[in-house]
This record gives C-alpha cells, sequence and structure tokens, in this order.
C-alpha cells in the first residue's frame, strides 16, 4: 500500500479505485507511513504553528431534520437560543484577549438571524476587531445572502458536504435537503471570494469505502481552503440513536490522505475527535491537521448545541483552558501561534 502513498504524494490524487484501495487495504504500517508523511508536508507550509479559532455557537435553533444532527429541529427536547449581537461581542471581547484572531459564528439554520441581523452582526464584530477574520457556519443560504455577509466583511465560510454521493446524501437528510443545493452553495461562496472550508462525516450510517473516494474527488474538484472532518457520533435523541459511531483509527486516516492531496489545507483537529478519545486533538495534529477551534461559547448555552451525545464542551477542548491546549501542543512539538492563520498559497 505505500506504493499509493507515495503515488499521492507525487501525483496530489489517486483515481477512485486507487483510494478505495488505499483506504480499504490500510493497516499500522500504511497508517503511519502516511501520517509521517502529512507531518512532513504540513510542517514544509505552516511549520510547526498551530492556529486557533474562537468558536461562538450561535443558536441552536435549526429548521433542518438531518437524521444524525441533535439539534434537528424534531427534537422536542433541545433547550433552544439564540445570542444577541451583544452576547456575540462579548465572547469576541474575551477571544481577543486570550489571544484568538479569528471568530468562527457557527449556529442551526434559523431565520432570526435574517440579512440584516446577520449583517449588522458581522459588521459590529469587524469595527472592533479589524485585525480578526470572521467564518460562519450557518448552512445553506442564495448567492445574494452570501453575498451580503461577504460585503459586510465576512472573511471565510464553512459548509461541510457531508457526502459526495447524492444516494448517501438522501439517506441522511430529509428530501427537501439535496447534496446538489450543498454543492451549489459551496461553489456560489468560492465565486464570492470566501475562504471556503467543507468537509464530511467519518463513519456516519450506511457509508461505504467507495462513498469516502468520491468524498475525496468531489473535493478535488471543489479545491476548498479548509476542510473538516470528524468521525460521525450518534445522538440518542435522532432516528440514527442506534447507529455505530466512526471510528478514530479511520478519521485520522483520512485526514493524513487530505493533507497530501492539498498541502496548504487548513484542517481542524476537530472536537469529534476530541469527543471519542481523549487524546484524539493530538492525534489529529499528529495526523497532518493544524487548526484548532475552542469555543467560546457563554458556558450556559455550551451543553444545549449537542449535535451528538457526549460532545465535549466545558473541559480542555474550551477556551477557558487554553493555556492547557498551548501546552497538550508544546508536548507534542507544536505551538498555537496568535494570528489570523489565512490559507498560504503554496
Ligand atoms: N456526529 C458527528 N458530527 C456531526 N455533525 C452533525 N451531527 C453530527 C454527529 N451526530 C457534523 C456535521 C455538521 C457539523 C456542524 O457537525 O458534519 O456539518
Amino acid at each position: 500500500m505505500q506504493h499509493l502513498v507515495d503515488k499521492l504524494l507525487k501525483n496530489k490524487t489517486l483515481t477512485k479505485e486507487e483510494f478505495v484501495q488505499l483506504i480499504a487495504g490500510r493497516n499500522p504500517e500504511t497508517s503511519e507511513y502516511l501520517f509521517k508523511n502529512a507531518r512532513m508536508v504540513r510542517e514544509k507550509i505552516y511549520g510547526k504553528d498551530i492556529y486557533i479559532r474562537g468558536l461562538i455557537e450561535l443558536t441552536n435553533y435549526c429548521k433542518n431534520d438531518c437524521y444524525y444532527c441533535g439539534i434537528r429541529h424534531a427534537n422536542k427536547n433541545v433547550s433552544r437560543y439564540r445570542l444577541k449581537k451583544e452576547q456575540v461581542l462579548a465572547c469576541c471581547e474575551q477571544g481577543y484577549r486570550l489571544g484568538f484572531r479569528t471568530f468562527v459564528l457557527q449556529g442551526g439554520e434559523d431565520p432570526y438571524y435574517n440579512v440584516n441581523r446577520m449583517t449588522d452582526i458581522i459588521r459590529s464584530i469587524k469595527q472592533r476587531f479589524p485585525d480578526c477574520a470572521i467564518t460562519l457556519s450557518l448552512g445553506e443560504n442564495t448567492y445574494e445572502t452570501y453575498e451580503a455577509y461577504r460585503k459586510a466583511g465576512a472573511d471565510r465560510y464553512l459548509l461541510r458536504h457531508e457526502t459526495a454521493n447524492p444516494l448517501h446524501y438522501a439517506k441522511l437528510h430529509p428530501s427537501i435537503m439535496s447534496s446538489e443545493n450543498r454543492k451549489r452553495c459551496l461553489y456560489d461562496l468560492k465565486r464570492l471570494g470566501f475562504q471556503v472550508g467543507s468537509g464530511f462525516m467519518v463513519g456516519s450510517p450506511f457509508q461505504t469505502v467507495e462513498h469516502l473516494a468520491e468524498d475525496l474527488l468531489f473535493l478535488a474538484e471543489l479545491n476548498p481552503h479548509m476542510v473538516g472532518i470528524g468521525p460521525f457520533i450518534s445522538h440518542h435523541e435522532t432516528p440514527f440513536a442506534n447507529e455505530k459511531s466512526g471510528t478514530l483509527e479511520l478519521t485520522l486516516f483520512m485526514l493524513a490522505i487530505l493533507r497530501l492531496m492539498f498541502p496548504s489545507l487548513l484542517i481542524p483537529s476537530t472536537t469529534a475527535l476530541g469527543t471519542i478519545d481523549p487524546f484524539g486533538r493530538e492525534q489529529g495534529i499528529l495526523s497532518g491537521a493544524n487548526v484548532v477551534m475552542p469555543n467560546l461559547s457563554p458556558l450556559d448555552v455550551r451543553e444545549k448545541y449537542m449535535i451528538y451525545d457526549n460532545k465535549i464542551a466545558t473541559g480542555l477542548e474550551s477556551s477557558e483552558y487554553l493555556h492547557m491546549l498551548k501546552e497538550q501542543m508544546r508536548k507534542i512539538g507544536y505551538e498555537v501561534v496568535v494570528a489570523r492563520g489565512d490559507y498560504k498559497k503554496q
């Protein structure tokens, strides 16, 4: 299998069949070889720097009913909340003092945050923190709305494609959602000049190795600036309550493949990785990730943003423990830096 890693390193992509072979045929030796190369590629571009993003969970209202997600509309056992502009600004204030220079506003698809409210929040943050980047992660919208966000000052947008295969997509979402519209949004965002992030869950229900290969090929076509992946973790109040979760091992393998495909990619070591394994986030970094996103949300809303069971919310992943995160990263040879952490063109 090492020859496929070498080929990926050289050509930055493989055929679908080769990706399937590499993923399905992986073993501890291939993984170690892949991780070593992923670290090398990452260090050539980003050195040992780790970029941090302050995550602000804006709202857990959502009009969608994704079968995997704990804050889906149909879940009546969620205590719903929305943050006010002043609360968001207070989070940014605290984050800025801690050294964050990127704020990520993430939320369910909540119509309360219409274009006027959202652009007002974006402008206010930009005015107060002109040296910071704003990342939005607010789901699907029209070209016009994305354009308004961009004009108000948003720099980046995260929208996972979830799965590139339309049939698989239909097994994870109600029929009013489509893989086609998701992809349309991603291309619109690119056209508008956002730094764009996409991604998918590893080990989601009905996922096959072929699907994972298709995810990689879709990303090769999209050519995003960021890709977030994490294991699927079941949530007890969703239709997928009894489905098996994804594994740390396969997630790390996929992450390292992404690093070889896109040397300059911004790859977060996600909260989901930290949730399934206490050292998940460190292992993500050692497999090629270069970003972490500590939680900056007000303490009282954190446990309300439960997209999957046992999501870590007030422990080491949170911004209050940034000093511990820095220490953990130093221990494995990496350094958290104070910077916007923009995408670096090779
Ligand atoms: N397990 C893991 N990841 C999930 N997400 C949503 N629900 C789950 C879950 N149960 C991911 C989706 C979404 C991102 C915000 O979180 O990929 O895009």
